[in-house]
């Protein structure tokens, strides 16, 4: 049988993951990570490029690694580690640093939106954020990785990273292949899911669902979602609406076709189209039922969640435990690195 592919990838410790996350980038990995060698780590280093607040760092840190167990990362099944457990990483970074051009930094899109029209850095603009392409090629170079699935934002990054691997091998190699080179998997965001205003979730609208909220919480969360003005028991429009969409992502089919009938009746239940106002159905009656297919879908995720998280100790050695796996193969790929150039 054919080794499993290995399959690597990163996430930034930006804050307990939204419902876009889950169904966009979390719930996808984890499906991957199933048939696949995986490796999936916290970008704590890569993190500090944006001058965090440290407390609030360590926070988000046990947050996103929480949120990630609770979903279904099995770690014994998926080595889960913080990038900063694994010091082979920054090593193998100096050496790629070393064969990496300059130009090839200067034309990262996120350096780049940084420069003035002379391609002059602002002031605030640090050596972190120049040389995050580096970092991230040796978090991938130093595990031989096959495959990384990112987002269409980081393509550029996975090229910088090819590049890298191929002028290391070309230096010190002779063409022979020292460092893997890897393929990138580039998600092309199947699904957009909607935020509070309709407009896509995300953290930089403010619009976004947290899961792991206590019912009561969530429920008033979900009755800020911006709906239309229709009369209380007339019908709604389930089109384009973002209640209806969410709803749809979680509820089975069954209760989609409910939902919809009661959308188009304006009747709690659809088939009892008597003018009583108890079987009136409105925006609150949909939210409400929104509210039922989350609970139902992410209740024990967050039972979990909140577990791990009354338990850092626990997640510390779990993350621990992973680091250790990835050290055990982060060293022999930097141990090869320093033999081609000739320190060892
Ligand atoms: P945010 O927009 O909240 O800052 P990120 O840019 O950190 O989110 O996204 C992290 C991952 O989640 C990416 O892979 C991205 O494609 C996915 N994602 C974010 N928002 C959504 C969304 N609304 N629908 C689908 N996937 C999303
Ligand atoms: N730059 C990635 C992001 O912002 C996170 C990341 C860091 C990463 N290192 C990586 C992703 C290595 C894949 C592989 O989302």
């Amino acid at each position: 049988m054919a080794a499993k592919k290995r399959v690597l990838t990163g996430i930034q410790p930006s804050g307990i993951p939204h419902i876009g996350n889950i169904l966009g980038a979390i719930e996808p990995s984890l499906r991957l990570a199933q048939n696949h060698d995986g490796f999936l780590f916290i970008a704590d280093l890569h993190a500090l490029t944006k001058q965090p607040e440290p407390k609030q760092l360590q926070a988000q840190i046990h947050s996103v690694a929480a949120a990630w167990l609770a979903l279904g990362l099995n770690p014994d099944q998926t080595v889960f580690y913080r990038q900063s457990d694994v010091p082979e990483v920054p090593i193998l970074a100096w050496l790629l640093s070393c064969q990496c051009p300059l130009g090839m930094l200067n034309r990262a899109h996120t350096f780049k939106e940084l420069t003035d029209n002379k391609g002059m850095p602002g002031e605030d603009v640090r050596h972190g954020i120049y040389s995050y392409p580096v970092l991230m090629a040796a978090d991938i170079l130093a595990f031989d990785a096959d495959v990384v699935p990112v987002g269409k934002d980081q393509k550029q990054h996975l090229e910088i990273t090819q590049e890298l691997a191929r002028k290391f091998n070309h230096v010190y190699g002779g063409g022979e292949a020292i460092l893997k080179v890897p393929e990138a998997k580039i998600d092309e965001a199947v699904m957009t899911v909607p935020g509070l205003d309709g407009r896509k979730m995300s953290k930089s609208y403010d619009n976004t669902i947290h899961v792991f909220l206590e019912d009561k919480p969530l429920l008033k969360r979900i009755k800020q979602i911006k709906t239309d003005s229709t009369e209380y028991g007339a019908p709604l429009t389930a089109a384009g609406d973002t209640v209806f969409e969410l709803y749809k992502l979680f509820a089975t089919e069954a209760q989609t076709t409910r939902l919809r009938r009661q959308y188009e009746t304006g009747r709690k239940n659809p088939d009892e189209n008597v003018d009583d106002e108890r079987n009136y159905f409105g925006w609150g009656d949909a939210k409400k039922a929104l509210h039922g297919v989350l609970v139902e879908r992410f209740g024990d995720a967050r039972a979990e969640y909140h577990r791990l998280m009354d338990d850092q100790g626990h997640l510390d050695r779990l993350l621990a435990a992973g680091a250790e796996r990835a050290r055990n193969v982060a060293r022999g790929v930097l141990e090869r690195a320093l033999r081609a150039c000739g320190i060892r």
